[in-house]
């Protein structure tokens, strides 16, 4: 069995508390062992604070692996397309997207460790999409999004703005679930991106909820931390009146414009279930409830 150092799970810790939305590392933080998302082991093709640190005890390192010249380029957003578009019911198009996932396995060139595709699921004519960033044991195992205990949270939260589980859509970046349930890299979340902008092009919601910053980073093309983002509506796709997307699916001129929320992921959440973490969820969650004019519960 390998011996992971602790320096690499501590930074693995920070990359992955970071990426979740947390802007900081309080002192006394939890311990690593407390926090049930984002320990990964050393993944091959995955550099950075994964990288293991060689043991002198060990054998002697391994020759380095071939460094591909290239990264692997995402489908381009007009095949995609071209999958769903002689058709007219939003399910049949979400159907197509999926099988066309499913024949491109985009997850092929990353390291991934899955049970089932995850497509997303919901109402095809949501009003309201969720977007989080990739399934977990529960979701892998069940082929669902968010079905786990941040689920179970959704669910709540979803319910407390006048709404049900089955009237919106829930999706994710990533389809299949990464080992560990470490946080996608940007390369991977572009990967699955055509996948998941075809999903918004079909359902045309009025409004998106990222949630976390992976979903965030990837739909608004921004590096910037969850509390510049959260709190606040974004355009998507960005880039329209300033600089140019990166990803051609978004440069698209028929893709809808569609107001984004960005807020913290509920299993951030889950973690750090503070009063004031809460509030600033639920104040998010009010101003898309407030948007679609949706009844408040009390
Ligand atoms: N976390 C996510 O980001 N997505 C899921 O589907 C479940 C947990």
């Amino acid at each position: 069995m390998s011996h992971t150092d602790p320096r690499t799970l501590i930074a693995q810790h920070a990359e992955t508390t970071r990426l979740l939305g947390v802007d900081f590392l309080p002192l006394g933080s939890p311990s690593v062992a407390g926090v049930s998302r984002g320990i990964a082991p050393s993944q091959p093709g995955k550099g950075g604070p994964t990288d293991k640190i060689p043991d002198p005890a060990a054998s002697p390192p391994r020759p380095r692996q071939e460094i591909e010249p290239k990264p692997p380029e995402p489908a381009h957003a007009t095949d995609v397309r071209a999958c769903h578009e002689s058709l007219s019911d939003p399910q049949a198009k979400l159907d197509a997207v999926r099988e066309r996932y499913i024949a491109d396995a985009p997850h092929r060139h990353f390291v991934t460790q899955f049970n089932n595709i995850v497509f997303g699921e919901g109402d095809p004519d949501a009003r309201l999409m969720f977007i989080g960033e990739a399934p977990g044991e529960t979701e892998d195992q069940t082929g669902r999004p968010f079905v786990g205990r941040a689920g179970q949270l959704l669910d709540k939260m979803i319910v407390a703005m006048g709404l049900g589980r089955e009237s919106v859509y829930i999706c994710n970046v990533l389809k299949t679930r990464p080992p560990n349930n470490a946080t996608p890299t940007s390369e991977e979340a572009a990967l699955c991106a055509p996948y998941l902008i075809e999903q918004i092009r079909i359902v045309r919601p009025e409004a998106i909820v990222t949630l976390g910053l992976p979903a965030t980073r990837l739909l608004l093309e921004t590096s910037e931390p969850m509390r510049a983002m959260r709190g606040r509506w974004w355009a998507f796709p960005p880039g329209r009146d300033s600089s140019t997307p990166s990803l051609s699916a978004m440069s698209d001129p028929d893709l809808p414009e569609v107001p984004v929320m960005p807020t913290y992921h509920p299993a951030y959440l889950l973690r750090s279930y503070t009063e004031e973490n809460r509030r600033k969820v639920w104040s998010d969650l009010c101003l898309v409830r407030d948007r679609l004019g949706l009844a408040a519960k009390v």
